[in-house]
C-alpha cells in the first residue's frame, strides 16, 4: 500500500527520502514521487515517475532536487489508474505539495465544490482535492497548520497526510485519521513516515501519531495537537535496531531469508515466556491475568494469512482447553449482525497491526460490548496494539516479503502461548502444559531440521511451474495449514490453488482431479492419518499426481505418481507450525521457476490500510 516519507533537516533530504521509499517498496506500489523545498532559494521542486523507485532515482540524477525539507510517496492505485499524473506529491498552485495515504470517500462532492471555486484538476485521484482544499483554506488561515486542521474536518474517510508549503519553508504539517503515521526524532532534524522501517537508517526514536492528531514537524521542534486541537505530548519509543531486516544478506529474496529466519524468530517469540516446564507467569500483567481468568469464550478475527493462524488456534483452544472459539475474516465480521455471548475475549491477529478491516472489526467489537480485546501483533506501537486492551507481540522482526512467512509461524507460537494461558483457568493439567512447553522448546530445532529438505522441494518445484491449478489437502488442524499453503502458492506464483479438508473431496472437487492437477497433502502421523491415507487413495485412483508431506514414521511408500517428502517426527500440537515450512518453500521455488516478482507480487500490498 502507499508509503510516506518526509524530512526536515540541515542537510540535503533527497537521499534520505529515496532510501526511505526504497525501504517501503515491500509494501507494494505502482509509482513514486518526491517534492523538495530549498528554503535558501525559495524553490519547490517535484519529480514523479511511474514504476519502481529506481525510475525516480534516474530522474533525480538527470534533473536533481535540492533542498532540506521534503516529502515523498509510493502510490498503490485506488482512485485513478497507475500513472505519473496520478502519482503523489500533488500540488495546488506552485507553492503547496502534499502526500496522502488512505481514501477520501466524499471526494466527488468536494471536487465539484472546488471546481466551482475555480480549481482545475490534473489527476483522477481523491488526493488532489486535499491539496486544493488546503490551498483554499490557506487564504483565510493564520498558519499552514490552521489550514490543514480546518480542511481535514471536511474529509470523510481515511488519511495520513504530509503537507509542505513554500510560505512555511521550514515545516512539514501532518494529520492522521485511519492511516498510520510515525515521527522519527533526530538531532537538529526530524522525519515522518507511514512505517518506521523507512526511517531506521536515520533514527531509532519514534513517536506514533494517534488518531485525529495533527502537528508541525520542524528541525528542532515537534508540536502535536489532538483531535480537539489541544497541545499533546506523545510517548517516545526506542526501536531495537536488531529488528531492522533491511537487507537480504546472502538470500535472493526477502521471502527466502524470512523463511530461513524462522528458528530465530520463533525463539524470539518464546524468549522469557516459557520456563523448562511451564508457561512463565510474567507474559501478562496481574490486571490482565485477572481479566483472562474470567474469559469463557474466544472470538478471533483476522485477514489472510493471519486468519489462517487464528483458524489453527480455534482447534487448539477447543482441543487443549475446551474453550468455545469462533473465527471469522475481519471484512465479513465488521458488517454482520453479531450476538455476543458471556465473557468473550475478542482476539485480533495481525502482522502489521494496521489492516483496515481488522482495525474496524476491533472498533466494532468495543461497541458490541465484548468482554476484553487482545491482539497478537508484530509491530509495536501499531494501531491494533494501541487500541486493544492487551497485546502479545510476536517479536518476529520486520517482515519485508509481501507473502507472510515468519510472521505466520510466530503468530501460531503466540496463539499457542495464549492457549496455555487460558488453559490455566480452564482446567489444563500440569502434565499437558509441560508436554506443550516441551514441544515449544523443541520447535526451533524442528524447523531447522525441516529446512534441510529445501533441496528436495526445489527439485519438485518444476513439476508445478507449468500447471494452472493445484489442490491442497489437510485434515483437522492441518486444514488451515493447507489453506495457508494454497494462499502462498497463488499469491507469489499466480497458480490457482485451493485448499480442501481432505474428507470433502468426494463431495465435489474430486471431479477436478486429472493428471494436470497436482495435489499437495499435509499428512503428519496423527489420529486422522489413516483417514487421510484413504482420501489420498481416492485421488490416486483417478489419475491425480500426489505430493505428500508426511511424518517419516508414517510409512508411506512413494511411487511414480506419489511423491513423499519426509519431515521429522514432531508432537501433534506443534505439527501445524512445522508443516507450514515445506509449503512456504514449495511456493517460493515454484514462483522462482516462473520468474515472478516474489517479494512484491503483482496487485498486492504488504499492509492493507484501505478497505
Ligand atoms: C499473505 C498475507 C496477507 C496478510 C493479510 C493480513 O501472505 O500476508 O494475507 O496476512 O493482509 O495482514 P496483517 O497480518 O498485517 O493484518
Amino acid at each position: 500500500m502507499c508509503g510516506i516519507v518526509g524530512a526536515v533537516a540541515e542537510r540535503q533530504v533527497t537521499p534520505i527520502l529515496i532510501e526511505g521509499l526504497k525501504r517501503l517498496e515491500y509494501r507494494g506500489y505502482d509509482s513514486s514521487g518526491i517534492a523538495v523545498i530549498d528554503p535558501e532559494t525559495g524553490s519547490l521542486k517535484r519529480l514523479r515517475r511511474l514504476g519502481k523507485v529506481n525510475e525516480l532515482v534516474k530522474a533525480n540524477q538527470e534533473q536533481g532536487t535540492e533542498g532540506t525539507v521534503g516529502i515523498a510517496h509510493t502510490r498503490w492505485a485506488t482512485h485513478g489508474r497507475p500513472s505519473e499524473a496520478n502519482a503523489h506529491p500533488h500540488l495546488s498552485g506552485h507553492k503547496l505539495a502534499i502526500v496522502h495515504n488512505g481514501i477520501i470517500e466524499n471526494y466527488e462532492v468536494l471536487r465539484e465544490q472546488l471546481k466551482a471555486n475555480g480549481y482545475e484538476f490534473s489527476s483522477e485521484t481523491d488526493t488532489e482535492i486535499i491539496a486544493h482544499t488546503i490551498h483554499q483554506a490557506l487564504k483565510t488561515s493564520e498558519s499552514l497548520l490552521d489550514a490543514v486542521q480546518r480542511s481535514v474536518t471536511q474529509f470523510e474517510g481515511a488519511y495520513g497526510l504530509a503537507v509542505v508549503s513554500l510560505d512555511y519553508p521550514d515545516q512539514i504539517v501532518i494529520a492522521r485519521k485511519g492511516s498510520p503515521l510515525v515521527l522519527g526524532l533526530g538531532i537538529g532534524e526530524n522525519f515522518i513516515a507511514s512505517d518506521q522501517l523507512a526511517l531506521l537508517p536515520v533514527t531509532n526514536r519514534f513517536i506514533f501519531i494517534e488518531e485525529g492528531d495533527t502537528g508541525i514537524v520542524e528541525r528542532d521542534k515537534i508540536s502535536l495537537f489532538d483531535k480537539d486541537g489541544n497541545v499533546v505530548e506523545r510517548e517516545v519509543h526506542e526501536f531495537d535496531a536488531e529488528h531492522d531486516s533491511g537487507d537480504k544478506g546472502e538470500f535472493r529474496h526477502y521471502m527466502l531469508k524470512e523463511i530461513y529466519e524462522q528458528p530465530r524468530s520463533i525463539q524470539a517469540t518464546l524468549d522469557g515466556r516459557i520456563t523448562d516446564t511451564k508457561l512463565s507467569d510474567t507474559i501478562f500483567t496481574e490486571a490482565e491475568l485477572d481479566i483472562l481468568k474470567e474469559v469463557d469464550r474466544v472470538q478471533i478475527v483476522a485477514c489472510g494469512t493471519s486468519y489462517h493462524a487464528g483458524s489453527v488456534a480455534r482447534y487448539w483452544l477447543e482441543d487443549i482447553v475446551g474453550l468455545p472459539c469462533q473465527i471469522e475474516v475481519a471484512s465479513e465480521f465488521r458488517y454482520r449482525k453479531k450476538v455476543v455471548l458471556g465473557k468473550t475475549l475478542f482476539v485480533t491477529v495481525s502482522q502489521s497491526g494496521e489492516t483496515a478491516d481488522t482495525l474496524a472489526a476491533l472498533r466494532t467489537s468495543k461497541e458490541l460490548g465484548f468482554y476484553a480485546t487482545l491482539v497478537i501483533c508484530n509491530v509495536p506501537g501499531s494501531s491494533l496494539v494501541r487500541e486493544s486492551d492487551m497485546c502479545l507481540m510476536t517479536n518476529a522482526g520486520a517482515e519485508i516479503g509481501v507473502a507472510s512467512t515468519k510472521a505466520f509461524t510466530t503468530q501460531l507460537v503466540a496463539l499457542l502461548l495464549l492457549t496455555l494461558q487460558l488453559g490455566k483457568s480452564n482446567g489444563l493439567s500440569e502434565e499437558k502444559e509441560k508436554e506443550v512447553v516441551r514441544e515449544l522448546r523443541m520447535l526451533p530445532s524442528y524447523i531447522e531440521a525441516t529446512l534441510l529438505i529445501d533441496k528436495q522441494i526445489q527439485l519438485l518445484a518444476h513439476r508445478f511451474a507449468d500447471k494452472h491449478n493445484t489442490l491442497f489437502l489437510g485434515r483437522g488442524v492441518q486444514y488451515p495449514i493447507a489453506m495457508e499453503g494454497a494462499l502462498k502458492l497463488k499469491e507469489i506464483s499466480y497458480i490457482h490453488a485451493e485448499a480442501y479438508p481432505a474428507g470433502e473431496l468426494k463431495h465435489g472437487p474430486l471431479a477436478l482431479v486429472d493428471e494436470n492437477m497436482p495435489i499437495v497433502a499435509v499428512a503428519p502421523n496423527n489420529e486422522l492419518h489413516e483417514k487421510l491415507k484413504s482420501n489420498l487413495e481416492e485421488v490416486r485412483a483417478r489419475g491425480g499426481e500426489l505430493y505428500v508431506f508426511a511424518d517419516k514414521s508414517a510409512g508411506l511408500n512413494p511411487d511414480n505418481d506419489f511423491h513423499v517428502v519426509e519431515l521429522p517426527s514432531v508432537g501433534d500440537v506443534v505439527a501445524p507450525i512445522v508443516y507450514t515450512v515445506p509449503l512456504q518453500l514449495l511456493s517460493y521455488y515454484v514462483a522462482e521457476q516462473k520468474g515472478t516478482d516474489i517479494d512484491q507480487p503483482r496487485n498486492l500490498a504488504k499492509s492493507v490500510t484501505v478497505e
